[in-house]
Formats: structure tokens, sequence, C-alpha cells
């Protein structure tokens, strides 16, 4: 059945392609559609007739051309040679990035995700007579500079090692021979798995653990936790990229998935020029070392858009099960919802909002669903991740469209960027009174054990601080600072160094740039000294406009700058700097 003539083409819309005599194909099956063979997916299913959305352009297709069957679903190949490579959404490598603005191999569905010429130096961790299941390590290769890649017995296969080699090799050739039941099957370096359907693992786990991110507005005031998902909702230069370039370099995970669709008309997408460019400051070499692009520029077809947050996270899932903690980024999701929606419209479906499919909400759930931190398959307890950070930019930065309100009803953590911060140049510009984290809790016991049990206790004061200044400054509006009583107006110099000193973190600069989480602890302290020293000061009777003009708040501005290795000494002086400033100006009456 597979590879014969199953069925022909009926008409052609776009990406959408529907053939007749196609009954008995199944769902989410590749066919290759026309002469040339062009690749596609069936999405629907009606009496013989199949919808197929076609991952090339279709110009040129007839009607009554062949469609062919697979029998297989859409899947990556898995193995040596993903960290370091640049993917379309169907993971077909692409070619001469820079020069040739971002065109992919065309046409054609044998375009190998992994190298087949490459040799690869495989070491074997197991021996022969060895047992061995599903998800077992049986061997190592140096995949890139910074990353082991580690060989796992495939889905589906157990026995007794026959044969175990040592040595180069291709991604095809047997690397070992194992008893399978009496059946002797060779094992190369390279699986597949269909990309619309998780990998299997033993144990999901509770989201306990912080993915810690180094950009405080995240670690300490909307955490995401190893395994959870969050969303980044920005209007246009508000700071979506930036975050997400953030987030990849600094997060504590050890491999990064990044999937870029294009924002703008017909040029390169922003990812495959700024991304490999990217330099990783936990290893010295450049982030694509530990890093796989997926890149969608909008002159690829529409549905390979669609097909690209699947082919990421399944490759995310990949680096989960051999033990590594995987940040998925996908910036933005709102492209690849529109790409969503054009398919549903050639489908002639009944739309949603905006036009929207109705389905929307599901498929962003299904998707976020993939992440977890898990107890991994194989006999040796393994523990893997995979985080997922959606951007999403919605038209205007209006929050209350379909992409923005699905998304934000299925993760777990919500960071807000807001057009007036970023406008006011405070960034990251994620807006504190909008944005939320429910893996605060989740995450107490290990920030309590890890860093102070004093620091969420901490967070939640100057939250607390923060909500009384957005009321203040309502009343302000009204009738103006000179109404506020002077322990409100103090209250306002306070909160101006939360937000100044701390909330707003330069991406850019040397050392700001990452904030350990001891460093953050100790900023903690010192503003929530400040606070405390204030609040005696006027207690004594000293007005605001003193504490305004005070020194030391000078220096507070500047703590950012200091090394995090040297934060404990500075934080010892500027205790005492605050407390030394605080007597005099109270002695000064
Ligand atoms: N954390 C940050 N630190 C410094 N500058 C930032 C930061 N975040 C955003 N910016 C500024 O905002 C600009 C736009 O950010 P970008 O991430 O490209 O926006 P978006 O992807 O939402 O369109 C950046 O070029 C940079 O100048
Ligand atoms: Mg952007």
């Amino acid at each position: 059945m597979v590879d014969q003539k199953t069925g022909e083409i009926k008409s052609i819309a776009g990406p959408l392609v529907i053939a007749k005599d196609m009954r008995g194909c199944e769902m989410y099956e590749v066919v290759r559609v026309g002469r040339e063979g062009l690749m596609g997916e069936t999405i629907k299913l009606i009496g013989d007739l199949a919808y197929i959305q076609v991952y090339e352009d279709t110009t040129g297709l007839r009607p009554g051309e062949d469609v062919i069957r697979t029998g297989a679903p859409v899947s990556v190949e898995l193995g040596p040679g993903i960290i370091t490579n640049f993917y379309d959404g169907i993971q077909r490598p692409l070619l001469g990035i820079k020069d040739q603005a971002g065109d992919y191999i065309t046409r054609g569905i044998n375009v190998p995700g992994l190298d087949p010429e490459r040799k690869w130096d495989f070491i074997p961790t197991v021996k022969n007579g060895d047992e061995v299941v599903e998800g077992d390590i049986i061997g190592e290769v140096q995949e890139s500079k910074v990353i082991v890649h580690k060989i796992m017995v495939p889905p589906g296969v157990h026995g007794r090692v026959l044969e175990i080699k040592s040595g180069s090799f291709t991604v095809d050739e047997a690397i070992a021979i194992i008893d399978a039941g009496g059946e002797r099957r060779e094992l190369t370096m390279k699986q597949r798995w269909p990309v619309r359907i998780g990998r299997h693992f033993k144990e999901k786990l509770d989201p306990e653990v912080p993915l810690l991110t180094g950009q405080r507005i995240y670690d300490t005031f909307f955490p995401i936790a190893k395994g959870g998902t969050a969303a980044i909702p920005g209007g246009f230069g508000t700071g979506k990229t930036v975050s997400q370039h953030q987030l990849a370099k600094w997060a504590d995970s050890q491999v990064v998935v990044y999937v870029g669709c294009g924002e703008r008309g017909n040029e390169m997408t922003e990812v495959l020029l700024t991304f490999p460019d990217l330099d990783d400051p936990s290893t010295g070499e450049k982030l694509m070392e530990r890093s796989a692009l997926i890149a969608n520029t909008s002159n690829m077809p529409v549905a390979a858009r669609e097909a690209s947050i699947y082919t990421g996270v399944t490759i995310a899932e990949y680096y989960r099960d051999m033990g590594y903690d995987v940040a998925l980024m996908a910036d933005s999701t709102s492209r690849w919802a529109e790409a969503l929606r054009e398919i549903s419209g050639r489908l002639e479906e009944m739309p949603g909002e905006e036009g929207f499919p109705a389905y929307l909400g599901t498929r962003l759930a299904d998707f976020y669903e993939r992440a977890g931190r898990v107890v991994t398959l194989g006999r040796e307890k393994r523990f893997g991740s995979v985080s997922i950070i959606g951007a999403v930019s919605p038209p205007g930065g209006d929050f209350s469209e379909p992409v923005a309100q699905n998304t934000l009803r299925v993760v777990t953590a919500f960071w807000a960027l807001d057009t007036n911060l970023a406008d006011r140049r405070h960034f990251p510009a994620i807006n504190w009174l909008t944005s939320y984290s429910l893996y605060l809790d989740f995450v107490k016991a290990w920030y309590d054990k890890n860093i102070d049990k004093e620091f969420q206790a901490l967070r939640g004061e100057m939250m607390a601080l923060l909500e009384k200044e957005a009321e203040l400054q309502e009343i302000v509006q009204l009738v103006g600072q000179d109404a506020l009583p002077e322990s409100d107006r103090a209250l306002l110099e306070v909160t101006r160094v939360i937000r100044e000193d701390y909330l707003q973190q330069h991406a850019y600069h040397e050392i700001d740039s990452y904030c350990s989480k001891e460093k953050q602890y100790l900023m903690l302290k010192i503003i929530t000294r400040f606070y405390q020293e204030v609040k005696k000061a006027i207690d004594a009777g000293i007005v605001t406009s003193r504490i305004t003009a005070m020194k030391v708040k000078d220096e507070i501005a500047r703590m950012k700058y200091t090394p995090n290795p040297d934060f404990p000494k500075r934080h010892e002086e500027l205790i005492r700097s605050i407390e030394r400033e605080f007597e005099a100006l109270r002695n000064q009456g």
C-alpha cells in the first residue's frame, strides 16, 4: 500500500490541496502530492476526500496529478546533528543563512533532518550482555562544543546487548545489536518521532524547582518552574525578542530550542540574523553550541509554520529524555496562530473569534501541555524538563484578542509587556500589576532552602508597596502630590527605588544583564532596610524632601552594577551607609 498511487488531486487552493480516491488514508499522514512529490499532510478526511496541507509552494500543481500515501505521520529525525542546526518548520535544514536570505531546500520530501554523511564519534556506555530497555543510554557523542548527546534505546525496544560498537559512525550505521526477544535488532544513532504526539516518560513531577533566569522581575516576582509554561505578550517593540534572548542566554537550562516566526513582510526573520550571534556566558562559546533553531520566514509556506512549534517541542522533549533541562522559546505564537487561521479558512471551517478556528484554544493547550519536568524512560532514574516560553504579539498590543486570551488560560506564568513602560524606557517592560505566576507557592520550599526563608516574604512586601503605589498614583492624578500625607509621599520614594533600582534591569549591561539569586536576595534586603529607615525618619518628623535628597540613594541606584561575587561585601557596606546617613539625618532633627 505504502508509496503507491492512492488518489489524485481534485482541487488546489493555496497551501491546501483536496484529493479524491483517498479512502483508507489516516489523519496527519504524510502524502506526496503531484509529479514533484511535494510533501503534504492530511488534516481532514471526508468520505474518500483528503484535505492536505502542503509544506511547499503549490504553484504548478494541476488537478488529476497523483497523490501518494506514505503510511507515516509527520515526524522528525532525532539524533546527533540537531544542536547548532537551523531548520524550517518540518526540520528541513536551512542553507546559506547569511547570504541566501533564509532560503531552504525546496521541493521533494526526501530532505533528511540529520546529515546522512556526517560521522560522529560514538563512545559506548553499555557492554555485551547488558539488558537494556527503551530510554536507556547506550552511548554518547560529543555533538557540539558543549553538548554531549546521549544515544538512547528507541521507543518500544528492549533486550540484551549482543554487540556494541565504538568508533566513528553515521546516524544510519548500526552501533549496537540487540537480542530483542529472539529477534536481532540493529540500533543506530537515529530515531524518528511523530511531531504531533508527546514523547513518553515515566512520570510528570510537580513544578517545584525554579528555572532561574538571572532576571529579577521573573526570579523574584513572577518565577517560572523547570517544566513550566510562561507567556510574554506585548505589542511591537515592547521587548518580546530581547526577553526571549535574555532567557535563552541566562536561564539555567542546558539546551535551548528557539522557534522564530517572521514578523514582517518578506524580510528574513530576525531570529536568523540575531540569534546565531548571541554569546553564551555560561560556556564562553556561541549560544548556538547548545541550541537548535527553527525559523519560519514569511516567504515559507504557511503549513510549515503551523508545524514548527510541534517540531520544536518534539526536539525539546528528545533532549529532555537525555536528562537535560530544555528551554523552548516561541517568538511569536501569534504568527503560528495566523498560520492556523489561514489553513482553517481554506478548509472553509466555521470561523470563531476574529477568524481564528474554534479549536485555537485546544491547540494552544495541547502545545503548552507538552511542557513538564519528568522522570524519563530508562532504568537509571533521570530527570529532564521542557519549559515553554511563548511570546504573543497581539495587534496594537491589545490583550483582549483571541491568541492572548487563549494563551492566558493555559499558561501558568504570565509576563505582560506594557507599551507605556517601554515608552518610558522601563526595561524589561513587564507590568508588575497585571503579570502573575502561579509557581510562587510551588517553588517556595526551594527558595526557602536555596536562597533564604525570608526571600519570598520580602518579595511579598515589595509587591504590596507597589500595589499601594498604584493606588496612590490614582489619588495624585486627581488631587496632586501635595495632597498626600508625608508618610505616603515617603512611600513613593521607596517604590521608585524598587522600580528603578530593582525591577529595571539592563539586558545589554555587562554586569546587570545577569543577577544571581544571592544578589537578588541581598538587593531586596537593602531596599527593605532603606524602607524601614524611611519609616523611622518620617515618624521622627523628617520631611520627605530631605529623604529625596539623600546621597545614599545614589549608592543604592548603583548597586545593580556591582558584580555578583562582590555583592555580599557591597551589601554590608551599603547597609552601613544607609544606617549612617539616616542617623545623621535624625541627629540634625
Ligand atoms: N531588557 C531590556 N533592556 C534594554 N533594552 C531593552 C530591553 N528590552 C527591550 N529593550 C529595547 O526595546 C527594543 C525592542 O525590543 P524587541 O524585543 O525587539 O521588541 P519586540 O520583539 O516586542 O518587538 C530593543 O531593541 C531594546 O532597545
Ligand atoms: Mg520581536
